[in-house]
């Protein structure tokens, strides 16, 4: 991809330094990458998602993935349903690699997603696990507000919290 087309250049703070990552759509090699960054993740771990799990979705064209990358390495991935909930576009898995977290890469990611369907959507919905709060609080920063839970939906005891942003 041209460095020109700076849409999709971003910058963030890693070790006092201004890095740059570009985020666009995932090639096919991307997509497994995908998959293996969640299923080695946190809260997926705990939800028992197993990588097949993860790359059935991250494989299947439905799904539009998008990768962050830092030089050639992917730092982050999103993986989102253009009509995943009531025809809305619905975020299935965001995650930022462990050694890039904190560094505003999420927020840039998400800030992507929702420029990217603010044309063609006016809502953008995505769940959070209730054992996980510092992604709860992020998406709340950025705007989102719980509008339903799914009591016991994965794990029994722990709800999965719908989240809901109006992007236009
Ligand atoms: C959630 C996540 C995608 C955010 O990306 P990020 O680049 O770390 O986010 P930003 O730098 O833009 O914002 C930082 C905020 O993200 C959240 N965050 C940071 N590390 C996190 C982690 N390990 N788990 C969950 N949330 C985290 C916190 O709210 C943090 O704010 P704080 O540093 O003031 O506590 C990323 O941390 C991650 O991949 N976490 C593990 C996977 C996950 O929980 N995915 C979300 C599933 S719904």
């Amino acid at each position: 991809m041209p460095l020109a087309d700076c849409q999709n250049v971003f910058f963030f703070k890693k070790n006092s330094f201004m890095q740059q990552i570009i985020i666009s759509e995932a090639s096919d090699e991307e997509r497994y990458i995908a998959a293996s960054m969640i299923a080695s993740s946190e809260p997926w771990i705990t939800l028992g998602t197993t990588l097949d799990t993860c790359l059935k979705f991250c494989l299947d064209r439905e799904y539009l993935v998008f990768a962050a990358r830092f030089g050639s390495e992917v730092c982050g991935v999103m993986v989102i349903h253009p009509r995943g909930l009531a025809s809305s576009p619905y975020l299935k898995s965001i995650v930022v690699g462990s050694n890039f977290r904190s560094m505003g890469i999420g927020k840039t990611l998400l800030g992507y997603a929702e420029e990217y369907f603010r044309k063609t959507s006016k809502h953008f919905f995505m769940c959070v696990s209730s054992f996980n709060p510092r992604a709860r609080a992020l998406y709340e920063r950025l705007g989102y507000a719980k509008v339903g839970e799914f009591e016991d939906y994965i794990l029994d005891g722990e709800s999965e919290i719908l989240l809901h942003k109006r992007i236009r």
